[in-house]
């Protein structure tokens, strides 16, 4: 199959066809979804929390997005992906946003970044695009400002807010952003956000309007994420109980001799071991 492109989801927003984005930040877990079909990847900087086990996102550095990016890269060949830019990797000055984008295109290899923030950074979006480098906005709670917004808040509650949301969506669209990810916000105000834009809305905790959704892997899978039981998320495996489960039966086989077994082991005359490998 082929790889999509800013304009087939942007077409895709149009023909009212649901752009289904999932995060991946390893060879496994973008193989996994792009043979599943997701339409976007976006290897998140959220990867901080549910790989590296950070407590917040800001530990995030642009080595470590260029290089969970390139892993990426590797197995989903047919796939659209996003990168995020880390937290102070942008938005400093023109040369330091242009910098760290060209390192995620070019090391990386994605075909696109994604920067945290509305007006502020306009800008910057504006420079990337002339640039060459595809933008996706994030607006709502953007979680590398966590300390700032005071913790992991709904957004667009107070009509200010929601007219500040407003506002910062189409200033994104107007600087040549292709995509705007929605992060926890009311249902009404993604709506009517998604239905003043052109471009396509990615929503995680931001409802049913949006014109697409995004999902962590992790939190997806159960995968020894600490956040699955977020209201948002919905688990549509148990995964992590599935991988502890063959660890502990691992444990015990070996504890008890059943493993390995015979049809483990080598014998004088038998296929050499790099045979088996092949
Ligand atoms: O880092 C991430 O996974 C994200 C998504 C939640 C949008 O930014
Ligand atoms: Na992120």
């Amino acid at each position: 199959r082929k790889r999509l492109t800013i304009n087939s989801l942007q077409r895709m927003k149009q023909e009212r066809n649901a752009i289904s984005v999932l995060t991946a930040y390893d060879y496994p877990s973008a193989k996994l979804a792009e043979e599943a079909g997701i339409d976007v990847i976006l290897v998140g900087d959220s990867l901080g929390n549910v790989v590296l086990g950070y407590e917040t996102t800001i530990p995030v550095t642009i080595d470590d997005i260029v290089y969970h990016t390139r892993a990426v890269a590797r197995a989903a060949a047919h796939t659209f992906i996003v990168a995020d830019m880390p937290f102070m990797t942008y938005g400093a000055s023109r040369e330091l946003t242009l910098t760290n984008a060209a390192k995620i295109m070019q090391q990386g290899g994605a075909q696109a970044v994604k920067l945290e923030g509305g007006a502020e950074i306009a800008a910057d979006v504006e420079a990337l695009v002339k640039a060459g480098i595809p933008v996706m906005g994030h607006i709502g709670l953007t979680p590398q400002s966590v300390h700032q917004l005071g913790g992991y808040k709904v957004q667009g509650k107070t009509e200010k807010d929601a007219q500040r949301l407003m506002d910062d969506a189409l200033a994104l669209e107007q600087a040549g952003a292709f995509s705007i990810v929605l992060e926890l916000v009311t249902e009404p105000v993604a709506e009517a956000v998604s239905k003043a834009l052109s471009i396509p809305t990615i929503g995680i905790g931001a409802g049913r309007g949006c014109d697409g959704q995004v999902l962590v892997y992790h939190d997806l899978l159960q995968y020894a994420s600490p956040y699955f039981e977020k209201k948002f998320v919905k688990t549509y495996a148990d995964i992590g109980s599935m991988i502890r489960g063959a660890i502990e039966s691992y444990v015990d086989e070996v504890k008890t001799g059943q493993f390995p077994a015979e049809e483990h082991v080598f014998q004088p005359g038998t296929a050499s071991p790099q045979a088996l490998y092949g």
